[in-house]
Protein backbone atom coordinates (compact mmCIF):
# COMPACT_ATOMS: atom_id res chain seq x y z
CA UNK A 1 0.00 0.00 0.00
CA UNK A 2 3.06 2.43 0.60
CA UNK A 3 4.06 2.41 -2.59
CA UNK A 4 0.63 3.23 -4.48
CA UNK A 5 0.47 5.63 -2.09
CA UNK A 6 3.40 7.36 -2.85
CA UNK A 7 2.92 6.91 -6.73
CA UNK A 8 -0.30 8.79 -6.40
CA UNK A 9 1.57 11.70 -4.17
CA UNK A 10 4.31 11.31 -7.13
CA UNK A 11 1.54 11.69 -9.69
CA UNK A 12 0.09 15.04 -7.75
CA UNK A 13 3.16 16.79 -6.85
CA UNK A 14 4.26 16.42 -10.29
CA UNK A 15 1.46 17.29 -12.68
CA UNK A 16 2.19 20.89 -13.58
CA UNK A 17 5.64 19.80 -14.79
CA UNK A 18 3.01 18.38 -17.83
CA UNK A 19 2.77 21.95 -18.61
CA UNK A 20 6.25 21.72 -20.12
CA UNK A 21 5.71 19.09 -22.34
CA UNK A 22 8.80 17.96 -22.65
CA UNK A 23 9.48 14.77 -24.93
CA UNK A 24 12.20 12.38 -24.52
CA UNK A 25 12.97 9.26 -26.19
CA UNK A 26 14.88 6.27 -23.77
CA UNK A 27 16.26 3.78 -26.51
CA UNK A 28 17.09 0.80 -25.30
CA UNK A 29 19.95 -2.27 -26.60
CA UNK A 30 19.61 -5.20 -24.84
CA UNK A 31 20.76 -9.10 -25.74
CA UNK A 32 18.89 -10.49 -22.55
CA UNK A 33 16.21 -7.77 -21.27
CA UNK A 34 17.93 -6.03 -18.73
CA UNK A 35 18.74 -2.80 -20.83
CA UNK A 36 14.77 -3.21 -21.77
CA UNK A 37 13.66 -3.61 -18.75
CA UNK A 38 15.58 -0.70 -17.19
CA UNK A 39 14.86 1.20 -19.87
CA UNK A 40 10.99 0.62 -19.22
CA UNK A 41 11.43 1.45 -15.30
CA UNK A 42 12.47 4.62 -16.80
CA UNK A 43 10.34 5.55 -19.18
CA UNK A 44 7.28 4.78 -16.78
CA UNK A 45 9.10 7.21 -14.36
CA UNK A 46 9.84 10.09 -16.95
CA UNK A 47 5.83 9.73 -17.83
CA UNK A 48 4.52 9.94 -14.01
CA UNK A 49 6.69 13.40 -14.24
CA UNK A 50 4.40 14.60 -17.25
CA UNK A 51 6.95 13.93 -19.77
CA UNK A 52 5.78 12.61 -23.19
CA UNK A 53 7.61 9.18 -23.86
CA UNK A 54 9.34 7.37 -26.37
CA UNK A 55 10.60 4.15 -25.74
CA UNK A 56 12.01 1.69 -28.37
CA UNK A 57 14.46 -1.23 -29.09
CA UNK A 58 16.98 1.14 -30.93
CA UNK A 59 16.90 -1.55 -34.03
CA UNK A 60 13.09 -0.02 -34.36
CA UNK A 61 14.14 3.22 -33.96
CA UNK A 62 13.98 5.49 -37.09
CA UNK A 63 17.59 7.39 -37.12
CA UNK A 64 16.21 10.35 -38.93
CA UNK A 65 13.74 11.28 -36.64
CA UNK A 66 16.95 11.93 -34.23
CA UNK A 67 17.87 15.85 -34.70
CA UNK A 68 13.16 15.73 -33.37
CA UNK A 69 14.70 14.59 -29.81
CA UNK A 70 14.88 17.21 -27.04
CA UNK A 71 15.99 14.36 -24.17
CA UNK A 72 18.01 10.93 -25.03
CA UNK A 73 18.12 7.93 -22.45
CA UNK A 74 19.96 5.12 -23.84
CA UNK A 75 20.10 1.82 -21.69
CA UNK A 76 22.73 -0.39 -23.61
CA UNK A 77 24.72 -3.52 -22.60
CA UNK A 78 27.93 -4.53 -23.95
CA UNK A 79 28.58 -8.44 -24.46
CA UNK A 80 31.88 -10.56 -25.35
CA UNK A 81 35.08 -8.60 -26.89
CA UNK A 82 33.00 -5.09 -26.32
CA UNK A 83 30.39 -6.06 -28.65
CA UNK A 84 26.97 -4.43 -28.92
CA UNK A 85 23.54 -6.58 -28.65
CA UNK A 86 22.09 -7.60 -31.76
CA UNK A 87 19.82 -5.39 -31.70
CA UNK A 88 22.17 -1.71 -31.35
CA UNK A 89 24.13 -2.79 -34.13
CA UNK A 90 22.22 -0.48 -36.66
CA UNK A 91 21.45 2.38 -34.11
CA UNK A 92 25.45 2.15 -32.94
CA UNK A 93 27.10 2.09 -36.74
CA UNK A 94 24.86 5.24 -38.09
CA UNK A 95 25.58 7.28 -34.97
CA UNK A 96 29.32 6.56 -35.49
CA UNK A 97 28.88 7.34 -39.38
CA UNK A 98 29.60 10.33 -41.01
CA UNK A 99 25.38 10.39 -41.69
CA UNK A 100 24.62 11.16 -38.04
CA UNK A 101 23.26 14.76 -37.55
CA UNK A 102 24.76 17.51 -35.32
CA UNK A 103 22.64 17.45 -32.21
CA UNK A 104 23.01 20.58 -30.57
CA UNK A 105 19.59 21.03 -28.85
CA UNK A 106 19.69 17.11 -27.31
CA UNK A 107 20.27 16.51 -23.47
CA UNK A 108 21.05 13.15 -23.20
CA UNK A 109 22.57 10.23 -20.57
CA UNK A 110 23.34 7.29 -20.68
CA UNK A 111 23.36 3.65 -18.54
CA UNK A 112 25.69 1.05 -19.59
CA UNK A 113 25.88 -2.15 -18.38
CA UNK A 114 28.88 -4.83 -18.73
CA UNK A 115 31.17 -6.45 -16.80
CA UNK A 116 34.51 -5.81 -15.30
CA UNK A 117 35.54 -9.25 -15.97
CA UNK A 118 35.84 -8.76 -19.40
CA UNK A 119 38.90 -5.95 -21.44
CA UNK A 120 35.85 -4.19 -23.17
CA UNK A 121 33.91 -3.23 -19.79
CA UNK A 122 30.74 -1.12 -20.93
CA UNK A 123 32.58 -0.16 -24.66
CA UNK A 124 29.07 -0.11 -26.24
CA UNK A 125 27.48 2.37 -23.87
CA UNK A 126 30.47 4.40 -23.18
CA UNK A 127 30.92 5.09 -26.90
CA UNK A 128 27.35 6.26 -27.30
CA UNK A 129 28.29 8.29 -23.92
CA UNK A 130 31.37 10.27 -26.23
CA UNK A 131 29.91 10.09 -29.73
CA UNK A 132 26.56 11.91 -28.19
CA UNK A 133 28.86 14.46 -27.01
CA UNK A 134 30.92 14.86 -29.80
CA UNK A 135 27.62 15.11 -31.99
CA UNK A 136 26.78 18.73 -29.89
CA UNK A 137 24.34 16.71 -27.31
CA UNK A 138 24.21 18.39 -23.45
CA UNK A 139 25.22 15.61 -21.29
CA UNK A 140 22.70 16.36 -18.15
CA UNK A 141 23.33 13.41 -15.68
CA UNK A 142 26.70 11.40 -15.74
CA UNK A 143 27.20 8.31 -17.32
CA UNK A 144 27.05 5.16 -15.07
CA UNK A 145 28.91 1.92 -16.01
CA UNK A 146 27.37 -0.63 -13.88
CA UNK A 147 28.82 -4.19 -13.10
CA UNK A 148 27.05 -7.66 -13.50
CA UNK A 149 25.19 -6.62 -10.20
CA UNK A 150 23.83 -3.45 -12.00
CA UNK A 151 20.71 -3.36 -9.82
CA UNK A 152 21.93 -0.29 -6.87
CA UNK A 153 24.44 1.22 -10.04
CA UNK A 154 21.05 1.56 -12.19
CA UNK A 155 19.14 2.92 -9.58
CA UNK A 156 21.28 5.62 -8.93
CA UNK A 157 21.46 6.61 -12.48
CA UNK A 158 17.58 6.27 -12.47
CA UNK A 159 17.65 9.22 -10.00
CA UNK A 160 20.09 11.55 -11.54
CA UNK A 161 17.96 11.09 -14.71
CA UNK A 162 14.82 12.02 -12.75
CA UNK A 163 16.46 14.73 -10.69
CA UNK A 164 18.61 16.27 -14.12
CA UNK A 165 15.16 16.15 -15.56
CA UNK A 166 12.88 17.50 -12.58
CA UNK A 167 14.94 20.53 -12.44
CA UNK A 168 15.33 21.20 -16.09
CA UNK A 169 11.85 21.33 -15.88
CA UNK A 170 11.89 23.51 -12.41
CA UNK A 171 14.56 25.92 -14.53
CA UNK A 172 11.96 26.47 -17.92
CA UNK A 173 8.43 26.79 -16.62
CA UNK A 174 7.25 29.36 -14.17
CA UNK A 175 7.38 28.99 -10.01
CA UNK A 176 4.52 26.51 -9.96
CA UNK A 177 6.53 23.35 -12.16
CA UNK A 178 9.27 23.90 -8.63
CA UNK A 179 7.58 21.53 -6.80
CA UNK A 180 9.24 19.00 -10.27
CA UNK A 181 11.75 18.18 -7.32
CA UNK A 182 9.25 16.79 -5.05
CA UNK A 183 7.44 14.67 -7.45
CA UNK A 184 10.58 13.07 -8.08
CA UNK A 185 11.93 12.56 -4.79
CA UNK A 186 7.88 10.79 -4.26
CA UNK A 187 8.30 8.93 -7.83
CA UNK A 188 11.75 7.48 -6.68
CA UNK A 189 9.98 5.74 -3.23
CA UNK A 190 7.85 3.63 -6.04
CA UNK A 191 10.34 2.44 -7.92
CA UNK A 192 11.87 -0.17 -5.34
CA UNK A 193 8.95 -1.65 -4.68
CA UNK A 194 7.28 -4.11 -7.08
CA UNK A 195 5.04 -6.42 -6.68
CA UNK A 196 5.38 -9.11 -8.69
CA UNK A 197 8.68 -11.87 -8.61
CA UNK A 198 11.42 -10.58 -10.33
CA UNK A 199 15.64 -10.56 -10.28
CA UNK A 200 15.44 -8.68 -6.37
CA UNK A 201 12.43 -10.25 -5.45
CA UNK A 202 12.45 -14.54 -6.90
CA UNK A 203 9.82 -16.66 -6.38
CA UNK A 204 10.76 -19.54 -4.28
CA UNK A 205 9.74 -22.20 -6.73
CA UNK A 206 9.60 -25.83 -5.89
CA UNK A 207 11.88 -28.17 -8.25
CA UNK A 208 9.66 -31.55 -9.30
CA UNK A 209 11.84 -33.63 -11.06
CA UNK A 210 15.64 -32.89 -12.29
CA UNK A 211 16.66 -35.73 -14.63
CA UNK A 212 19.61 -36.94 -16.68
CA UNK A 213 19.10 -36.47 -20.38
CA UNK A 214 22.55 -37.93 -21.77
CA UNK A 215 22.39 -41.87 -22.07
CA UNK A 216 25.43 -43.71 -20.46
CA UNK A 217 28.87 -43.71 -21.53
CA UNK A 218 28.48 -39.66 -22.86
CA UNK A 219 30.71 -37.21 -21.68
CA UNK A 220 27.65 -34.86 -20.99
CA UNK A 221 25.57 -34.15 -18.02
CA UNK A 222 22.30 -32.06 -18.95
CA UNK A 223 19.96 -31.49 -16.49
CA UNK A 224 15.90 -31.60 -17.74
CA UNK A 225 14.65 -29.42 -14.63
CA UNK A 226 10.70 -29.41 -14.14
CA UNK A 227 9.84 -26.71 -11.84
CA UNK A 228 6.25 -25.88 -10.33
CA UNK A 229 5.03 -21.80 -10.66
CA UNK A 230 1.68 -22.95 -8.88
CA UNK A 231 0.87 -20.14 -7.06
CA UNK A 232 2.64 -17.60 -8.49
CA UNK A 233 0.97 -16.28 -10.88
CA UNK A 234 4.23 -16.01 -12.92
CA UNK A 235 3.49 -16.16 -16.74
CA UNK A 236 6.05 -16.54 -19.57
CA UNK A 237 6.44 -17.28 -23.68
CA UNK A 238 8.20 -19.30 -25.36
CA UNK A 239 11.74 -17.63 -26.04
CA UNK A 240 11.42 -16.25 -22.74
CA UNK A 241 14.31 -17.17 -19.81
CA UNK A 242 14.04 -18.01 -16.75
CA UNK A 243 16.98 -16.48 -13.88
CA UNK A 244 18.01 -19.27 -10.92
CA UNK A 245 19.81 -18.34 -7.97
CA UNK A 246 22.87 -21.41 -7.43
CA UNK A 247 24.67 -21.93 -4.51
CA UNK A 248 28.59 -21.46 -4.71
CA UNK A 249 30.56 -24.75 -4.42
CA UNK A 250 30.43 -26.33 -0.93
CA UNK A 251 34.12 -27.56 -1.12
CA UNK A 252 35.53 -24.38 -2.63
CA UNK A 253 33.52 -22.13 -0.32
CA UNK A 254 35.36 -24.65 3.02
CA UNK A 255 38.76 -24.24 1.41
CA UNK A 256 38.11 -20.14 1.15
CA UNK A 257 37.17 -20.17 4.74
CA UNK A 258 40.37 -22.63 5.94
CA UNK A 259 42.82 -21.29 3.62
CA UNK A 260 41.86 -17.74 5.43
CA UNK A 261 41.50 -19.15 8.96
CA UNK A 262 38.36 -17.60 9.33
CA UNK A 263 35.25 -19.30 11.46
CA UNK A 264 32.51 -20.45 9.14
CA UNK A 265 30.20 -19.34 11.79
CA UNK A 266 31.47 -15.89 12.05
CA UNK A 267 28.17 -13.43 11.14
CA UNK A 268 28.54 -10.97 8.81
CA UNK A 269 26.50 -8.25 7.55
CA UNK A 270 25.15 -8.79 3.50
CA UNK A 271 25.53 -5.36 1.74
CA UNK A 272 24.11 -2.47 2.15
CA UNK A 273 21.58 -4.18 4.38
CA UNK A 274 21.26 -4.72 8.57
CA UNK A 275 20.95 -8.18 7.91
CA UNK A 276 23.80 -10.18 8.96
CA UNK A 277 24.12 -14.13 8.21
CA UNK A 278 26.70 -16.65 8.81
CA UNK A 279 29.89 -16.19 6.67
CA UNK A 280 29.56 -19.55 5.43
CA UNK A 281 26.10 -19.18 4.20
CA UNK A 282 27.04 -15.40 2.47
CA UNK A 283 29.96 -17.45 0.61
CA UNK A 284 27.51 -19.96 -0.45
CA UNK A 285 24.56 -18.07 -1.21
CA UNK A 286 24.80 -14.38 -1.63
CA UNK A 287 28.40 -13.46 -3.04
CA UNK A 288 30.40 -14.70 -6.39
CA UNK A 289 33.95 -16.19 -5.42
CA UNK A 290 34.55 -17.79 -9.11
CA UNK A 291 35.26 -14.46 -10.84
CA UNK A 292 38.23 -12.68 -10.10
CA UNK A 293 37.54 -8.89 -11.80
CA UNK A 294 41.08 -6.21 -11.92
CA UNK A 295 38.19 -4.07 -9.68
CA UNK A 296 38.20 -6.50 -6.85
CA UNK A 297 41.99 -6.84 -7.30
CA UNK A 298 41.91 -3.07 -6.73
CA UNK A 299 39.68 -3.46 -3.62
CA UNK A 300 41.20 -5.78 -2.29
CA UNK A 301 44.88 -4.60 -2.66
CA UNK A 302 43.56 -1.51 -0.87
CA UNK A 303 41.85 -3.40 1.99
CA UNK A 304 45.07 -4.82 2.38
CA UNK A 305 48.09 -3.21 1.12
CA UNK A 306 50.67 -5.62 2.92
CA UNK A 307 49.18 -8.68 0.54
CA UNK A 308 51.75 -7.70 -2.38
CA UNK A 309 48.30 -7.24 -4.65
CA UNK A 310 49.98 -3.70 -5.69
CA UNK A 311 52.42 -5.14 -7.79
CA UNK A 312 49.82 -6.80 -9.85
CA UNK A 313 48.24 -3.55 -10.36
CA UNK A 314 51.52 -1.93 -11.49
CA UNK A 315 50.91 1.01 -14.24
CA UNK A 316 51.41 -0.55 -18.02
CA UNK A 317 50.71 -4.10 -16.71
CA UNK A 318 47.20 -4.19 -17.29
CA UNK A 319 47.60 -7.44 -19.62
CA UNK A 320 49.65 -9.40 -17.03
CA UNK A 321 46.48 -8.51 -14.18
CA UNK A 322 43.79 -9.97 -16.84
CA UNK A 323 45.49 -12.59 -17.64
CA UNK A 324 46.19 -13.57 -13.65
CA UNK A 325 42.52 -12.91 -13.32
CA UNK A 326 41.67 -15.24 -16.74
CA UNK A 327 40.83 -18.79 -15.25
CA UNK A 328 41.20 -17.98 -11.87
CA UNK A 329 38.92 -17.69 -8.99
CA UNK A 330 38.80 -16.37 -5.02
CA UNK A 331 40.80 -19.61 -3.95
CA UNK A 332 43.42 -18.57 -6.17
CA UNK A 333 44.34 -15.28 -5.17
CA UNK A 334 44.49 -15.98 -1.44
CA UNK A 335 46.49 -18.96 -2.08
CA UNK A 336 49.15 -16.51 -4.74
CA UNK A 337 48.53 -13.62 -2.01
CA UNK A 338 49.38 -12.87 1.74
CA UNK A 339 45.86 -11.87 2.65
CA UNK A 340 45.67 -13.42 5.98
CA UNK A 341 44.49 -11.27 8.67
CA UNK A 342 41.69 -9.64 6.84
CA UNK A 343 38.61 -9.68 8.00
CA UNK A 344 35.65 -11.60 6.81
CA UNK A 345 33.82 -8.74 7.23
CA UNK A 346 36.13 -6.27 5.17
CA UNK A 347 36.71 -9.44 2.90
CA UNK A 348 33.51 -9.83 1.68
CA UNK A 349 32.54 -5.95 1.77
CA UNK A 350 34.37 -5.81 -1.72
CA UNK A 351 32.33 -8.89 -3.49
CA UNK A 352 30.15 -8.82 -5.80
CA UNK A 353 26.39 -9.96 -5.29
CA UNK A 354 26.05 -13.72 -6.63
CA UNK A 355 24.67 -13.36 -10.09
CA UNK A 356 21.68 -15.45 -11.22
CA UNK A 357 22.37 -17.52 -14.40
CA UNK A 358 19.77 -17.45 -17.18
CA UNK A 359 18.27 -20.37 -19.71
CA UNK A 360 16.36 -20.15 -22.38
CA UNK A 361 12.76 -21.98 -20.79
CA UNK A 362 12.12 -25.46 -22.49
CA UNK A 363 8.95 -25.71 -22.01
CA UNK A 364 5.53 -23.79 -23.21
CA UNK A 365 3.17 -22.52 -20.84
CA UNK A 366 -0.02 -24.02 -22.75
CA UNK A 367 1.23 -27.05 -22.68
CA UNK A 368 2.68 -27.39 -19.54
CA UNK A 369 0.39 -24.95 -17.17
CA UNK A 370 1.97 -23.74 -14.25
CA UNK A 371 5.54 -25.25 -15.19
CA UNK A 372 8.53 -23.85 -16.48
CA UNK A 373 11.23 -26.44 -17.96
CA UNK A 374 14.99 -25.88 -18.50
CA UNK A 375 17.76 -27.51 -20.18
CA UNK A 376 21.19 -27.65 -18.26
CA UNK A 377 24.47 -28.89 -19.26
CA UNK A 378 27.10 -28.97 -16.37
CA UNK A 379 30.20 -27.33 -17.03
CA UNK A 380 33.78 -28.71 -15.21
CA UNK A 381 37.38 -28.92 -16.47
CA UNK A 382 40.45 -28.61 -14.90
CA UNK A 383 42.25 -25.66 -14.42
CA UNK A 384 45.75 -25.27 -12.95
CA UNK A 385 45.83 -28.35 -11.32
CA UNK A 386 42.42 -28.06 -9.62
CA UNK A 387 38.59 -29.22 -11.37
CA UNK A 388 36.55 -25.65 -11.89
CA UNK A 389 32.78 -26.17 -11.92
CA UNK A 390 30.35 -24.15 -13.51
CA UNK A 391 28.45 -22.83 -10.47
CA UNK A 392 24.95 -22.88 -11.34
CA UNK A 393 25.25 -25.77 -13.91
CA UNK A 394 27.01 -28.52 -11.13
CA UNK A 395 24.57 -26.74 -8.50
CA UNK A 396 21.69 -28.20 -10.31
CA UNK A 397 23.55 -31.33 -11.69
CA UNK A 398 24.98 -32.46 -8.23
CA UNK A 399 22.99 -30.51 -5.14
CA UNK A 400 19.45 -29.63 -6.27
CA UNK A 401 16.93 -32.50 -5.48
CA UNK A 402 13.03 -32.79 -6.27
CA UNK A 403 11.29 -31.22 -3.71
CA UNK A 404 13.67 -28.44 -3.22
CA UNK A 405 13.41 -25.26 -3.65
CA UNK A 406 14.93 -23.26 -5.85
CA UNK A 407 14.83 -18.98 -6.02
CA UNK A 408 13.85 -17.38 -9.75
CA UNK A 409 12.28 -15.43 -12.10
CA UNK A 410 11.09 -14.84 -15.66
CA UNK A 411 13.04 -12.89 -18.03
CA UNK A 412 11.12 -11.59 -20.94
CA UNK A 413 13.03 -11.78 -23.96
CA UNK A 414 11.41 -10.01 -26.83
CA UNK A 415 14.18 -10.44 -28.84
CA UNK A 416 13.59 -14.29 -29.42
CA UNK A 417 9.41 -14.82 -29.95
CA UNK A 418 7.52 -16.79 -32.46
CA UNK A 419 6.26 -15.27 -35.25
CA UNK A 420 2.43 -13.46 -34.54
CA UNK A 421 1.33 -15.20 -37.68
CA UNK A 422 1.44 -19.14 -37.20
CA UNK A 423 1.34 -19.52 -40.94
CA UNK A 424 4.85 -18.61 -40.73
CA UNK A 425 7.70 -20.59 -41.67
CA UNK A 426 10.26 -20.65 -38.85
CA UNK A 427 13.99 -22.42 -39.56
CA UNK A 428 15.44 -23.76 -35.46
CA UNK A 429 19.10 -23.67 -35.29
CA UNK A 430 20.00 -25.29 -31.98
CA UNK A 431 22.76 -27.61 -31.42
CA UNK A 432 23.25 -29.55 -27.65
CA UNK A 433 21.25 -27.18 -25.04
CA UNK A 434 20.82 -24.84 -27.63
CA UNK A 435 17.47 -26.70 -28.61
CA UNK A 436 15.90 -25.61 -25.19
CA UNK A 437 13.76 -23.06 -26.60
CA UNK A 438 12.81 -24.96 -29.58
CA UNK A 439 10.95 -27.07 -27.32
CA UNK A 440 9.00 -24.77 -26.04
CA UNK A 441 8.34 -23.10 -29.70
CA UNK A 442 7.31 -26.26 -30.50
CA UNK A 443 5.15 -27.19 -27.57
CA UNK A 444 3.48 -24.00 -28.31
CA UNK A 445 2.64 -24.29 -31.19
CA UNK A 446 1.18 -27.62 -31.22
CA UNK A 447 -0.92 -26.39 -28.65
CA UNK A 448 -1.89 -23.54 -30.83
CA UNK A 449 -2.54 -26.09 -33.59
CA UNK A 450 -0.52 -23.46 -35.59
CA UNK A 451 -0.57 -24.66 -39.51
CA UNK A 452 3.19 -22.90 -40.40
CA UNK A 453 5.90 -24.64 -41.36
CA UNK A 454 8.81 -25.75 -38.54
CA UNK A 455 12.52 -27.26 -39.82
CA UNK A 456 14.66 -28.17 -36.51
CA UNK A 457 18.49 -28.59 -36.72
CA UNK A 458 20.06 -29.92 -33.78
CA UNK A 459 23.62 -31.91 -33.22
CA UNK A 460 25.73 -32.79 -30.32
CA UNK A 461 28.12 -35.14 -30.20
CA UNK A 462 26.73 -38.45 -30.23
CA UNK A 463 23.88 -39.98 -31.59
CA UNK A 464 23.22 -42.76 -29.04
CA UNK A 465 23.63 -41.13 -25.79
CA UNK A 466 23.23 -37.29 -26.68
CA UNK A 467 20.25 -36.80 -28.40
CA UNK A 468 18.07 -34.43 -25.80
CA UNK A 469 14.09 -34.94 -26.54
CA UNK A 470 14.55 -37.64 -29.56
CA UNK A 471 10.97 -38.91 -28.16
CA UNK A 472 9.80 -35.72 -28.09
CA UNK A 473 10.91 -34.95 -31.81
CA UNK A 474 9.90 -37.75 -33.28
CA UNK A 475 6.46 -37.60 -32.12
CA UNK A 476 6.39 -34.44 -33.40
CA UNK A 477 7.88 -35.13 -37.05
CA UNK A 478 4.84 -38.48 -36.70
CA UNK A 479 2.14 -35.43 -35.81
CA UNK A 480 3.00 -32.78 -38.44
CA UNK A 481 4.08 -30.05 -35.81
CA UNK A 482 7.90 -30.83 -36.75
CA UNK A 483 8.33 -31.14 -40.20
CA UNK A 484 11.71 -31.52 -41.06
CA UNK A 485 14.54 -32.42 -38.78
CA UNK A 486 18.14 -32.64 -39.59
CA UNK A 487 21.18 -33.64 -37.06
CA UNK A 488 24.45 -33.96 -37.02
CA UNK A 489 26.23 -36.25 -34.46
CA UNK A 490 30.00 -34.81 -34.66
CA UNK A 491 31.42 -37.55 -33.05
CA UNK A 492 29.66 -40.93 -34.18
CA UNK A 493 31.49 -40.19 -37.37
CA UNK A 494 35.58 -39.61 -39.16
CA UNK A 495 34.87 -36.14 -40.23
CA UNK A 496 33.13 -33.99 -37.86
CA UNK A 497 29.95 -33.02 -39.14
CA UNK A 498 28.08 -29.72 -37.89
CA UNK A 499 24.53 -28.30 -38.03
CA UNK A 500 26.47 -25.53 -40.34
CA UNK A 501 27.37 -28.53 -42.71
CA UNK A 502 23.65 -29.81 -42.63
CA UNK A 503 22.22 -26.63 -43.55
CA UNK A 504 25.11 -26.64 -46.20
CA UNK A 505 23.27 -30.09 -47.93
CA UNK A 506 20.25 -28.58 -48.09
CA UNK A 507 20.80 -24.67 -49.02
CA UNK A 508 18.36 -24.90 -52.04
CA UNK A 509 15.18 -25.95 -49.93
CA UNK A 510 16.50 -23.39 -46.87
CA UNK A 511 16.51 -20.66 -49.14
CA UNK A 512 13.08 -21.82 -51.20
CA UNK A 513 12.09 -21.55 -47.12
CA UNK A 514 14.04 -17.48 -46.56
CA UNK A 515 12.10 -16.88 -49.92
CA UNK A 516 8.52 -18.18 -48.70
CA UNK A 517 9.14 -15.38 -45.53
CA UNK A 518 10.91 -17.84 -42.84
CA UNK A 519 12.19 -16.87 -39.58
CA UNK A 520 15.55 -18.44 -38.77
CA UNK A 521 16.37 -18.25 -34.73
CA UNK A 522 20.06 -19.59 -33.76
CA UNK A 523 20.33 -21.09 -29.88
CA UNK A 524 23.40 -21.93 -28.08
CA UNK A 525 27.01 -21.23 -28.25
CA UNK A 526 27.57 -17.87 -29.56
CA UNK A 527 31.60 -18.07 -29.91
CA UNK A 528 31.61 -21.02 -32.69
CA UNK A 529 28.77 -22.95 -33.39
CA UNK A 530 26.40 -19.08 -33.87
CA UNK A 531 29.46 -17.39 -35.71
CA UNK A 532 29.82 -20.63 -38.15
CA UNK A 533 26.09 -20.57 -38.51
CA UNK A 534 25.39 -17.20 -39.52
CA UNK A 535 28.90 -17.58 -42.19
CA UNK A 536 26.72 -20.78 -43.82
CA UNK A 537 23.72 -18.50 -43.94
CA UNK A 538 25.84 -15.59 -45.96
CA UNK A 539 27.16 -18.47 -48.33
CA UNK A 540 23.69 -20.13 -48.40
CA UNK A 541 21.97 -16.14 -49.05
CA UNK A 542 25.22 -16.19 -52.04
CA UNK A 543 25.30 -19.22 -53.87
CA UNK A 544 21.47 -19.74 -54.08
CA UNK A 545 20.08 -15.95 -54.37
CA UNK A 546 23.02 -15.11 -56.60
CA UNK A 547 24.51 -12.24 -54.57
CA UNK A 548 27.85 -10.94 -53.43
CA UNK A 549 29.12 -10.46 -50.00
CA UNK A 550 27.75 -7.06 -49.48
CA UNK A 551 24.29 -8.09 -50.98
CA UNK A 552 23.88 -10.83 -48.71
CA UNK A 553 24.99 -8.62 -45.68
CA UNK A 554 22.20 -6.56 -46.61
CA UNK A 555 19.70 -9.13 -46.86
CA UNK A 556 20.62 -11.00 -43.42
CA UNK A 557 20.30 -7.48 -41.35
CA UNK A 558 17.32 -6.77 -43.16
CA UNK A 559 16.24 -10.01 -41.88
CA UNK A 560 17.31 -8.96 -38.75
CA UNK A 561 15.37 -5.73 -38.67
CA UNK A 562 12.28 -6.90 -39.72
CA UNK A 563 13.18 -9.59 -37.04
CA UNK A 564 13.20 -12.41 -39.22
CA UNK A 565 16.38 -13.57 -37.92
CA UNK A 566 16.85 -13.95 -34.06
CA UNK A 567 19.12 -15.11 -31.40
CA UNK A 568 19.58 -16.12 -27.85
CA UNK A 569 23.24 -16.94 -27.83
CA UNK A 570 25.99 -17.30 -24.76
P1 LIG B 1 32.13 -31.18 -30.90
O1 LIG B 1 32.12 -30.90 -29.44
O2 LIG B 1 32.16 -32.62 -31.22
O3 LIG B 1 33.19 -30.44 -31.66
C1 LIG B 1 26.84 -29.40 -29.19
O4 LIG B 1 27.79 -29.03 -28.28
C2 LIG B 1 27.45 -29.75 -30.53
O5 LIG B 1 27.97 -28.56 -31.15
C3 LIG B 1 28.59 -30.74 -30.46
O6 LIG B 1 28.35 -31.74 -31.38
C4 LIG B 1 29.80 -29.92 -30.83
O7 LIG B 1 30.77 -30.65 -31.51
C5 LIG B 1 29.16 -28.94 -31.79
N1 LIG B 1 30.04 -27.82 -32.16
C6 LIG B 1 31.26 -27.47 -31.67
N2 LIG B 1 31.77 -26.42 -32.33
C7 LIG B 1 30.86 -26.09 -33.28
C8 LIG B 1 30.82 -25.10 -34.30
N3 LIG B 1 31.80 -24.22 -34.51
N4 LIG B 1 29.73 -25.06 -35.09
C9 LIG B 1 28.73 -25.94 -34.92
N5 LIG B 1 28.71 -26.90 -34.00
C10 LIG B 1 29.76 -26.99 -33.17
Amino acid sequence: AGGTVAAQGATAAIAPAAAVSKEATVLFGSQTGNSHKLAKKLAGKLQDQGLQVTLSSMIDFKPNTLKKIENLFIVVSTHGEGDPPDNAISFYEYLHSKRAPQLNEMSFSVLALGDTSYEFFCKTGRDFDTRLEELGAKRIAPRIDADVDFEDAAQEWLVSVLQAVGQSAAATADASVAAAGLGVAAALSGVATESEYTRSNPFQASVLENLNLNGRGSDRETRHLEISLEGSGIQYEPGDSVGIYPQNHPRLVDELIEAMEWQPDAQVPLRKSAERVSLKDALTSHYEITVLTPLLIEQLADVAPDSGLKQLLAPGQEGELRSYCKGRDLLDLVQDYDLKGLSAKAFTAQLRKLPPRLYSIASSGRAYPDEVHLTIRKVHYENLGRVRYGVCSTFVSERLEAGQNLPLFVQENPNFKLPSDPETPIIMIGPGTGVAPFRAFLGEREELGAEGKTWLFYGDQHFSSDFLYQVEWQRWLKDGVLTRMDVAFSRDTDQKVYVQHRMLEHSKDLYQWLQEGAVVYICGDEKKMAHDVQATLLAILKQEGGLNDEDAAAYLSRMQQEKRYQRDVY
